[in-house]
């Protein structure tokens, strides 16, 4: 018997389409279409196991082996570089890490740049490449408030459609990489379930294909 793949997917928008994808690919799953506060689902005709977690919690869950495969965007992955393998770019939930600042800000180059962000790692290399002094504050949402509020001078954040930006009389000063979820797998899941994950890979890369 060929064995079940542990499969993390990301909670919210963008896991719907990922399972999408997934069922598209020939992996369908009808449990996790009932209504209900389950997380965990399995199909084992499919060979395939999908539990729901927080989108910033699936790369924990792959690195640890506690699932075989799992997606996530690539802002996880700059920003916290877990030990997986990235097989995929699923050109979903594409956006771009940018930096943002009101619209008449201008950096003077004096003083240790006031940078709020979730993502400090990133943040961080963007600004050591260009040998600008910053003073990182790592927020957890709501990044936008900051520069309003005189708590920084720029943000590092995610810019999807712009909205948030233009609703908070922000600009995108810099754009530092686009980013897309990924699928990813464990190390030695990759290993020793070589067969399955490739053809799950195979399948999910045709879909990509037709997408584009
Ligand atoms: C993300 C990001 C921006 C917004 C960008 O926020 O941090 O705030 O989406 O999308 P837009 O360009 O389409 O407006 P999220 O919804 O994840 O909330 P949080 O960062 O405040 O937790």
């Amino acid at each position: 018997m060929t064995p079940m793949l542990n499969i993390a997917l990301p909670k919210g928008r963008l896991g719907e389409k990922v399972l999408a994808m997934f069922e598209a690919a020939g992996f369908p799953c009808p449990a996790i279409h009932e209504t209900g506060r389950k997380l965990i689902f399995e199909n084992p005709e499919a060979g395939v196991r999908y539990f729901w977690v927080k989108p910033s919690d699936v790369a924990i869950y792959v690195e640890r082996g506690a699932a075989d495969l799992g997606v996530c965007g690539k802002d996880i992955l700059l920003e916290y570089a877990p030990e997986v393998y990235e097989l995929l770019d699923l050109q979903l939930g594409r956006c771009r890490m940018a930096v943002a600042a009101p619209a008449d800000f201008r950096d003077s180059g004096r003083g240790a740049l006031r940078v709020a962000t979730k993502f400090s790692n990133i943040a961080r290399q963007h600004y050591a490449a260009r040998g600008r002094d910053i003073d990182i504050i790592h927020l957890n949402g709501s990044i936008e408030i900051a520069p309003i509020l005189g708590l920084s001078d720029v943000i590092v954040d995610i810019v999807e459609t712009g909205v948030t930006l233009r609703e908070n009389k922000l600009a995108v000063v810099e754009e530092i990489v686009p980013i897309s979820a990924r699928l990813i797998a464990n190390k030695a899941g990759f290993k020793f379930k070589r067969g399955p994950i490739d053809a799950i890979v195979r399948e999910m890369a045709a879909r990509t294909e037709e997408q584009v």
